[in-house]
């Protein structure tokens, strides 16, 4: 069986582990670590429900071997809010009804995370070009955009509100 020793930070922990060479980083987070509000549908980067961050670069995690984590720091979902608070997207998401079954949801915010953290002042047209690889089904995309305008004009430097 071809495995591979590999180490990485997953939201700032520190993970060591030997993985199949073959398996995804969406398993991998999925099923190894229990991690499991990363979404899988398309299989294929089609979708962007898969979406973490990898060194703070937004990745389809379907599409992305365990083994290349080795030394790199992973973010998902599960590392947005802190200490009980939401981060300041999950909170747009909610204020302003961007999500209905939430499936989709993660990969958004981790891609509008991505967006903020490049672009602290994005227009609607950036924000709906940056997000033009994540599909929804429900909500007709204009609350996902309207959540993400309103932390764009309200965070600090941190991601959190000014
Ligand atoms: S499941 Fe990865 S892009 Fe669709
Ligand atoms: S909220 Fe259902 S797919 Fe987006």
């Amino acid at each position: 069986m071809n495995v591979v020793e590999m180490h990485c930070t997953v939201n700032g922990r520190p993970v060591r582990d030997t993985v199949l060479v073959r398996l995804t980083v969406a398993e991998f987070l999925r099923d190894r670590l229990g991690l499991r509000g990363t979404k899988v549908s398309c299989e294929m980067q089609v979708c962007g429900a898969c979406t973490i961050l990898v060194d703070g670069e937004p990745v389809s995690s379907c599409c992305m071997l365990a083994a290349d984590l080795d030394g790199r720091r992973v973010e998902t979902i599960e590392g947005l809010a802190r200490g009980g608070e939401l981060h300041p997207l999950q909170a747009a998401f909610w204020e302003h009804n961007a999500f209905q079954c939430g499936f989709c949801t993660p990969g958004f915010l981790m891609m509008s995370k991505a967006l903020l953290d490049t672009e602290p002042d994005p227009g609607p047209e950036l924000v709906r070009e940056w997000l033009d690889g994540n599909i929804c089904r429900c909500t007709g995309y204009r609350s996902i955009e309207q959540a993400v305008l309103s932390v764009a004009t309200t965070r600090d430097g941190d991601g959190r509100p000014g």
